[in-house]
């Protein structure tokens, strides 16, 4: 297993890419200015045969298809639409508009928000939870037959963030009071926290399958998703950094990540769809190219918590997630 190093999506490819050839991937989040968008382009140069890219509008993906489309016209691209704010979207995509796609590959959950104000999602949720964690459970659960069927070495990857290491789920008041307790911060913090459980919890329960299952943290990308914080966002966190390190949720220090591009933070995604070197390492959390269990606390490694978040999740989607 290599050491953590920041590398663009070029390197990774390169050495590994060629098992992306013929294959069927489906990426959320995309976008023109977007980690996903990136990777679209990025994954569309190894010659899959099938890319579908979700989005809420069609208008997302527009450019990146096109980009497909001139660079690499072999490769299938097709349009999905998901509002993952609204669970009923997430349905119908995988139970009507995929029904003609018998297996996917690779499934990358990369749709997420940072720090909006309060709001809820359709189904009442707290939005960051809905939409970063709840959403992505019920995805997974719906398209895992056509992972499933794609056989080992197939993937589930889903997003997280650095944010983790000082965060938690509040079990107690999972939707902070109806908005009265809000904080933007520890609510993202929250939803990526349960996305790295969800991903142990479906690792431990897939065990032996072969489906590699990760959750990871792409670094600090200037994307879309500092769209609801302030224009001085870049100055306060640099700020912070020279303060000294940050300390996570068990009292240790850590180093805040430092900014790179969209190559780079594409390419932690596809070291968890395709590095054979970290096979073993399954359900586990990956940064900068490497598994990075040892930067999770105490609370993120409590079984007990993994089990406690899949049974709340079965109650929020109102339908069970039996493996
Ligand atoms: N950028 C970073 O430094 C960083 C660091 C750590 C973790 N992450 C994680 O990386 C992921 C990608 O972030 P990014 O930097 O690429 O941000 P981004 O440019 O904002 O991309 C996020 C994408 O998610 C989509 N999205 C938001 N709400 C959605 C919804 N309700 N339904 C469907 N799609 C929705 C957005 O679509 P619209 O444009 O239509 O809203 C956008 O295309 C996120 O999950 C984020 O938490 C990013």
């Amino acid at each position: 297993m290599s050491p953590k190093q920041i590398l663009p999506s070029e390197a990774i490819l390169e050495k590994y890419g060629k098992a992306l050839a013929g294959k069927a991937v489906l990426i959320t989040g995309v976008a023109d200015n977007s980690i996903a968008g990136e990777l679209a382009l990025q994954v569309s140069s190894a010659d899959p045969k099938l890319l579908i890219l979700s989005a809420r509008a069609e208008s997302r993906v527009a450019p990146i298809m096109e980009k497909v489309r001139t660079t690499k016209p072999n490769v299938a691209t097709r349009f999905l639409k998901m509002d993952l704010s609204d669970l009923s979207t997430v349905r119908k995509a995988a139970e009507s508009d995929l029904a003609d796609v018998p297996q996917i590959d690779h499934l990358v959950c990369l749709a997420g928000v940072m720090g909006p104000p309060y709001s809820q999602t359709k189904d009442g949720l707290e939005l960051q939870f809905g939409v970063n964690y709840v959403a992505n459970f019920l995805l997974v659960k719906l398209l895992l037959p056509k992972v499933r069927a794609a056989g080992p070495s197939s993937s589930v990857v889903v997003m997280s963030s650095s944010v983790v290491r000082t965060c938690k789920v509040h079990f107690e008041d999972i939707g902070f009071s109806n908005g009265e307790t809000y904080h933007p911060v520890v609510a993202y913090g929250q939803s990526n926290v349960a996305r790295v459980m969800f991903v142990k919890q479906l690792a431990k329960k897939m065990q032996g399958e072969g489906i590699r299952i990760f959750s990871i943290d792409p670094g600090a990308v200037l994307s879309g998703l500092q769209r609801h914080f302030p224009a001085e966002f870049v100055a306060q966190v640099e700020e912070m950094k020279k303060a000294g390190p940050a300390i996570d949720a068990d009292g240790r220090r850590y180093d805040y990540p430092p900014w790179t591009g969209r190559s780079e933070g594409a390419a932690t995604v596809i070291t968890g769809m395709i590095d054979p070197t970290i096979a073993e390492y399954n359900g586990a959390f990956l940064n900068q190219n490497a598994v990075a269990n040892d930067e999770l606390h105490a609370h993120i490694n409590d079984e007990n918590n993994w089990t406690r978040l899949w049974a709340l999740t079965e109650e929020l989607i109102h339908e069970e997630f039996s493996l």
